[in-house]
């Protein structure tokens, strides 16, 4: 079989890297993982419980390639989010940074928010004025923050979700791809999936899948963003 119907398994650390290499720069990807059902979170309410040792392999390898890491602050506070070796930017509108985000050195934090936050002073007290980002005066212009990413020079940019964050990417345009893990459990209940929010149109197409122990990972292009 040919790289799009591959075992991951017999895959190196070093061969993932290059079958998840952004075919582009700059290029932004949202990583999610669901199960065969479509819940993007377990019996914890937090998608930690549905992901396993296939899942975070490319977890850590997105996360190797990445200049730098977008997560939703419902996510951020939800998995209980630390600071890591890659710069981290929390996407919110309250402008709060959850208490394990704070105390990271300089720069390794940093918060997108929008002028009408209640928490931007404590928060540019927190991470330093420069590591705020005011984009918006009622929200986050995520078209905007996609730029200031790249003025600072990442360009491998790796958002984490959540589903209120992802569904907002794609709908301002600026999402180029969805890598999504489908893990071989159904569960019910009424969990949420890896979208949330009005509904939205956009078609994917499939440029990798790879198989092991049954879970499928894929990566899907967003149809249009580069033709
Ligand atoms: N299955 C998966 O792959 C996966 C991945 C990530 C998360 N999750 C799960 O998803 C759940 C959290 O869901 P969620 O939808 O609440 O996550 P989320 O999208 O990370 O968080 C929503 C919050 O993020 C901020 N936000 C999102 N979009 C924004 C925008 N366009 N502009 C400004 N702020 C924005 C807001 O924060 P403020 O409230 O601070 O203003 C909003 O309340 C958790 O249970 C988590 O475990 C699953």
């Amino acid at each position: 079989m040919g790289p799009e119907g591959a075992g991951a398994d017999e895959l190196t650390d070093r061969d993932l890297e290059r079958l998840y290499e952004a075919p582009t720069l700059p290029w932004l990807r949202v990583n999610m993982v669901s199960t065969v059902d479509g819940a993007a979170t377990g019996e914890s309410g937090k998608s930690g419980s549905i992901n396993n040792p296939s899942d975070k392999r490319v977890f850590d390898t997105l996360r190797r390639l990445a200049d730098v890491i977008v997560v939703g602050a419902g996510t951020a506070r939800a998995e209980r989010y630390g600071p890591v070796d890659t710069p981290i930017v929390l996407v919110s509108r309250r402008g709060e940074i959850p208490e394990k985000l704070r105390g990271a050195p300089a720069g390794f934090v940093l918060l997108a928010t929008c002028a009408a936050a209640p928490d931007l002073d404590e928060s540019r007290a927190l991470l330093g004025d420069e590591n705020v980002f005011v984009l918006g005066s009622e929200t986050v212009d995520l078209v905007r923050l996609r730029e200031r990413l790249e003025t600072l020079g990442h360009r491998d940019l790796l958002c984490e979700g959540g589903p209120h964050l992802l569904r907002d990417l794609l709908d301002a345009g600026v999402a180029d791809e969805v890598t999504a893990t489908v893990v071989p459990r159904l569960i019910a209940g009424d969990a949420p999936r890896i979208t949330a929010g009005p509904p939205i149109e956009v078609p994917v197409e499939l440029t990798l899948v790879l198989e092991e122990h049954s879970t499928l990972l894929g990566r899907w292009s967003v149809v249009g963003r580069n033709a």
